[in-house]
């Protein structure tokens, strides 16, 4: 029988870019939830996983700050959550280094991100964007979380961590890491490209017109939401007339998610309507939720030694849960510890 884990959430974001609306209704948002709903929950921004590409120094910290700007406006109470950088809680760099050794180079090669991320140019990837999956464990584990909030993409990552729980488990015959449950739900788990509806909405892609980042303002939103591309019929009765409209599904579900709505009752709305009536729509009620969040970032980015005292804070907390973790973990595998 395996233990009983206490239920404690841990998700984190990356600071390789600015936050887009993928990573709001995909994450922050259900971050939030969690946190409201009582649960324990801690929060990273993952700035050792963003180098795992070379990033300027200069801007990482820039959107190291922004970002945790970003979780404090979408609702993050730095109070009741943990809000930190995965660089300042060592502990994280650590455990990945003992995982490094028990997940198996098979596993990893099997890991669709890096294929995505490395390209044609595997070869001159860097090491630590191969190995970013077992990091990615070890900021899970490393807490005994048992409940990651997270969108769809991360959902291999997620089962890895699994593996390697197992795997760490079985060769040391303990129970000590528990198996974490995913927790990828609701209508926006996949928010998609406003360019492209079968690619993900990405920090990442090229064209600025295929996302809505969580700084751009009214205009800039209801602008990029005109635009976006769709299909010239009207929208359908039931969510299977959207099975081969990828573009017009993906607006379906983001007005749904923005609303805490079901993307049926969206369609028993709108059912009949084109998009000239749709879009605006959606434009308003986008405005109406990510205004008050981009003008908070904006109020929060004047103050960043603030910004800097909260994830200190946030570090020392952590670091707390983490660091008795590593040591019990240290003692399992067979390491010394006498100091
Ligand atoms: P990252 O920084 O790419 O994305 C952060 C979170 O946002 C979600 N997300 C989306 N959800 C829906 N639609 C989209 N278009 C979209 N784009 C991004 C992601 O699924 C994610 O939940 N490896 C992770 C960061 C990480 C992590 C962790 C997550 C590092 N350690 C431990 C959970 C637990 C990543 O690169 O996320």
């Amino acid at each position: 029988m395996a233990p009983k884990f206490t239920p404690r959430v841990f998700s984190g974001i990356q600071p390789s870019g600015g936050l887009t609306l993928g990573n709001y209704l995909g994450a922050l948002k259900r971050f939030v939830r969690m946190q409201d709903e009582g649960m324990e929950t801690i929060y990273c921004i993952v700035d050792l996983h963003a180098i795992t590409v070379w990033q300027e120094p200069a801007k990482l910290r820039a959107q190291t700050r922004e970002a945790a700007a970003a979780f404090i406006a979408a609702g993050i109470d730095p109070k009741r959550s943990i809000l930190f950088n995965q660089s300042q809680v060592p502990a994280h760099a650590e455990l990945a280094w003992i995982f490094n050794c028990v997940a198996r180079v098979g596993w990893m090669n099997r890991m669709t991100q890096f294929k995505d991320k490395a390209g044609r140019n595997a070869e001159n990837a860097s090491l630590g964007l191969y190995a970013y999956p077992s990091l990615m464990a070890a900021d899970i584990l490393v807490y005994h979380a048992t409940h990651v909030p997270v969108g769809e993409d991360q959902k291999q990552h997620l089962e890895l961590t699994r593996d390697i729980a197992a795997k760490f488990n079985h060769d040391y015959g303990v129970e000590f890491f528990p198996l974490t449950e995913p927790v990828i739900e609701g209508a926006a788990t996949r928010v998609m490209s406003l360019r492209d509806g079968t690619v993900k909405m990405s920090k990442s892609d090229p064209s600025d017109q295929s996302r809505i980042n969580l700084t751009d303002d009214a205009d800039a939103i209801a602008q990029k939401i005109r635009k976006a591309r769709t299909d010239p019929a009207p929208l359908p009765e039931t969510l299977d007339g959207l099975k081969d409209r990828p573009e017009a599904r993906n607006l379906v579900n983001i007005y749904a998610a923005l609303a805490d709505r079901a993307p049926a009752e969206v369609l028993a709305e709108f059912a009949g309507q084109g998009f000239g009536v749709f879009k605006p729509r959606l434009a308003e009620l986008a405005v109406a939720v990510l205004s008050p969040i981009s003008a908070e970032m904006k109020r929060l980015a004047a103050d960043p030694a603030e910004i800097d005292r909260i994830l200190g804070d946030g570090a020392n907390r952590a670091e707390a849960i983490a660091r008795p973790i590593l040591e019990r973990t240290h003692d399992i595998v067979g390491m010394i510890r006498s100091r």
